[in-house]
């Protein structure tokens, strides 16, 4: 693929670990900075805390100096799970770290004998829909104007497990 700038940039070298309670301001202020509908501090920390949820930073650099660039967060109450939602610092995209989240649930799913995962994007959202194709999400359905702000419908995605 080509990115925008032009060309491709190195993968980041990042630590993929489980949000701690500290991380849920950051982990907030970046959803702000991304989504329409972004998420609390009580919903990250219902995540975080949560029995059936999972929230995974990406981190870059070492010691003091880590910064959070990216986040998934998904949800594994049953065979069944779903993607809740994944984020990338702008200034670090199309360089694999959404990629390398994905790559992490995929693996810890699996590792726990789950199914399938599911999720919703906007149907405009092409590169989070390219990311999905990408690990073998296939569209099942659309969700009529499931989306406000601006008001959009959402493109049903699943993925089996094998
Ligand atoms: C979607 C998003 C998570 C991708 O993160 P990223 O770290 O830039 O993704 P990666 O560099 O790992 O790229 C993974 C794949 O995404 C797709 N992709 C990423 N950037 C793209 C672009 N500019 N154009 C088209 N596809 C793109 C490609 O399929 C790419 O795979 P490839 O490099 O093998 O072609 C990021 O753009 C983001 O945070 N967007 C805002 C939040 C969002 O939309 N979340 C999903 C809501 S459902």
């Amino acid at each position: 693929m080509s990115f925008d700038d032009g060309g491709a940039a190195p993968i980041i070298t990042i630590t993929i670990k489980e949000a701690e309670e500290c991380q849920a301001i950051d982990i907030v202020e970046l959803g702000e900075k991304i989504f329409s509908n972004p998420w609390n501090e009580e919903n990250v920390m219902a995540s975080i805390f949560g029995t059936y949820d999972k929230v995974m930073v990406a981190m870059e650099g070492d010691g003091d100096g880590q910064a959070l660039v990216g986040y998934i967060i998904y949800s594994a109450p049953c065979e069944d799970c779903d993607l809740l939602r994944i984020a990338v610092r702008e200034d670090v995209r199309g360089r694999g770290v959404a990629t390398q989240l994905m790559q992490y649930m995929v693996y810890d799913l699996k590792k726990n004998g789950h199914e399938s995962i599911m999720l919703e994007v906007r149907e405009s959202n092409e590169k989070a829909i390219a990311l999905y194709e990408k690990f073998d999400f296939d569209e099942i359905s659309r969700r009529k104007d499931y989306y406000r702000d601006p008001k959009e419908d959402a493109v049903v995605m699943k993925k089996y497990l094998e």
